[in-house]
């Protein structure tokens, strides 16, 4: 009886919430739009293409995230900001009207080290830095680099953090993130179950609980912005209003 109330309700919900307006948010800080530096956008034409999709949403600001992986993708802050011109550049051009901004999504491995000691990251505003993990195994020293960007004077953002299996049902890692000021960033993907039924019931009790500091779309590809699209009635996505969002301090 318990689940199928629960099911009636979540259906009523649905029906009666009108389409979340993404504008709401204004600032998408993590995805993947710069043209051919990273599994992402893989043209100037798809960048733009999404850009006007982003545009039509409602957002006002995107602030571009490459992965920055030493094997696959060694995203140097010159190649990153030349790719920021390029993309600025091609909207000038095409009289397309939108805040643009660049950072990074660092993955956690060795050579970050060097990075943050040599202060040769991209950073948000305020010194906030995107990183992300492996899906598979929790990497070693993991307290090291969060101590090390720390002292460093940067503000550690975990991505994604509803997508990592072995964070599942352990709230005392939220717990001890949050302890040491390392901010928790979900994606909206995850909302609408995109990633599966795991990861977003994950997102969902991160919401819930109010452990989320920044959603962002995460796109890769035009069809991740349709997707939401498609799902913007979800009663989760308005949920979000009851949270301390920080999507717009990067509003600057
Ligand atoms: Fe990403």
């Amino acid at each position: 009886m318990g689940l199928f109330s629960i099911f009636r309700k979540n259906k009523k919900e649905e029906v009666l919430l009108p389409p979340f307006d993404f504008g709401y948010l204004e600032v998408d800080m993590h995805n993947h739009l710069l043209p051919g530096i990273d599994d992402g956008s893989p043209s100037m034409e798809h960048t733009i293409g999404m850009l006007l999709k982003f545009k039509e949403m409602g957002y006002k600001k995107l602030i571009f995230t490459p992965h920055v992986m030493q094997d696959c993708y060694p995203n140097t802050p010159e190649i990153i900001t030349a790719k920021l011109e390029e993309v600025k550049a091609e909207c000038i051009k095409l009289d397309i009207e939108i805040e643009l901004s660049a950072s990074a999504e660092y993955n956690i491995e060795d050579s970050l080290m060097d990075k943050i000691k040599g202060n040769q990251l991209v950073p948000f505003p305020d010194k906030y830095i995107l990183f992300e993990y492996s899906f598979f195994s929790k990497p070693n020293q993991t307290e090291q680099f969060i101590f090390e960007l720390i002292v460093n004077g940067f503000k550690p953002i975990i991505a994604h953090f509803e997508r990592y299996p072995y964070y599942f049902n352990q709230p005392e890692i939220v717990a001890n993130y949050r302890e040491k000021g390392v901010l928790i960033q979900v994606n909206l993907l995850s909302i609408v179950g995109h990633y599966g039924p795991d990861v977003q019931r994950q997102a969902h009790w991160l919401i819930d609980n109010g452990y989320v500091d920044f959603v962002a779309t995460d796109c890769h590809r035009i069809d991740h912005l349709e997707i939401l699209q498609r799902t913007a009635t979800h009663p989760y996505f308005h949920k979000l209003k009851d949270l301390n969002l920080l999507n717009q301090h990067f509003w600057k």
